[in-house]
């Protein structure tokens, strides 16, 4: 899935060059030359180059993506992930800051609230320039669904995911989605409404047991977008994972809500007016990453 961000990121020409960096000699290397030969048939002019574990390569970076670590297999939850990519997501961040000070991270390894919250933690970074994506990617696929079920084409749609990024804690806003400012809730009975949000929640899973492995086109466009949004210093509004002191009523946790991104990375939150029952759920999806970020607490992680 990082070599798709990467594929994304030099189709638009996001940057003059990208490094792609992986632990398993040969494989970023080979994946880069295979991305650099459509360059003649695409028509782009971002250089794309390859390294196994060499830092250095990556020196004076404006944004990194961090995908490193294992995804799930069938069955499993993004939860099940976290001792093996807690390690690498450290790690990781740390030789990406020797060598670039002023970057702005990205963490998409899961489970992704609680890797983007040890970012935090072992980093030190002021908390703008770290950025949990999953939410631009659950908004994607709550999109998908909403356009399959009404007809629409996914572009005229606007419905954003906010909470945790996991089959269970993230929350499908199918009250706030419009279809070209029509309510969609107009549109789809309460069954059918649902029906989406059910299958919003399951996107990544029903992938996983498709596939044999975790999904890598959304996610990779989802990943190039938030780096668009940062590099063109679009001010675009997306759902991402970020530090919240306060906002929502929750303090000391990076989870998904509105935010601007830009150039000084995530710049400003927008705080929703949540119902009732949406605040609730919201606060139950607090804990559960909380729970999941006590278990880093609990293991050392920083
Ligand atoms: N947040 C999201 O929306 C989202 C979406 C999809 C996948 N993911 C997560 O992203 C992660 C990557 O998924 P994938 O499908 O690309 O897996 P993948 O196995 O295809 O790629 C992961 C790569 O990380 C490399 N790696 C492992 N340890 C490393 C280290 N210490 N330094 C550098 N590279 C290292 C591996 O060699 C491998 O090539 C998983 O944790 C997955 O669950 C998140």
């Amino acid at each position: 899935m990082g070599a798709t961000t990467a594929d994304n990121i030099v189709r638009k020409e996001l940057a003059e060059e990208v490094i792609l960096l992986d632990i398993k000699e040969g494989l970023a290397e080979g994946k880069a030359q295979d991305i650099s030969q459509t360059a003649a048939l695409l028509g782009f002019d971002s250089k794309i180059k390859g390294v196994t574990n060499d830092y250095s390569q990556t020196a004076g970076s404006t944004v990194a993506v961090i995908t490193s670590g294992i995804p799930r297999k069938p069955g499993m939850t993004r939860e099940e992930l976290i001792g093996t990519n807690a390690n690498i997501v450290k790690d990781v961040a740390l030789n990406l800051l020797k060598y670039s000070p002023d970057v702005i991270l990205v963490v998409v390894s899961n489970p992704m609230d609680t890797m983007t919250y040890l970012a935090l933690k072992a980093t030190g970074l002021p908390k703008n320039r770290i950025i949990g994506m999953g939410g631009t990617l659950d908004s994607s696929r709550f999109k998908y669904q909403l356009s399959e079920r009404l007809g629409a084409s996914p572009a005229d749609l606007n419905a954003i995911v906010i909470g945790g990024h996991g089959d269970t804690t993230m929350i499908p806003l199918i009250r706030h989605a419009t279809w070209n400012s029509l309510p969609v809730t107009a549109f789809l009975s309460e069954e059918e409404q649902a029906e989406v949000v059910n299958d919003t929640m399951v996107g990544g899973a029903t992938l996983t047991k498709l596939i044999g492995t975790s999904a890598w086109y959304a996610p990779g466009a989802s990943s190039a977008a938030v780096v668009e949004s940062i590099v063109r210093d679009q001010k675009k509004l997306f759902t991402a994972s970020v530090y919240l002191e306060g906002e929502y009523g929750q303090t000391d946790i990076n989870i998904g809500v509105p935010v601007i991104l830009g150039k000084n990375g995530w710049e400003r939150i927008l705080e929703l007016p949540l119902d009732e029952s949406e605040q609730a759920e919201f606060a139950k999806s607090a804990d559960a990453v909380r729970s999941m970020n006590n278990v880093l607490k609990e293991i050392g992680a920083w």
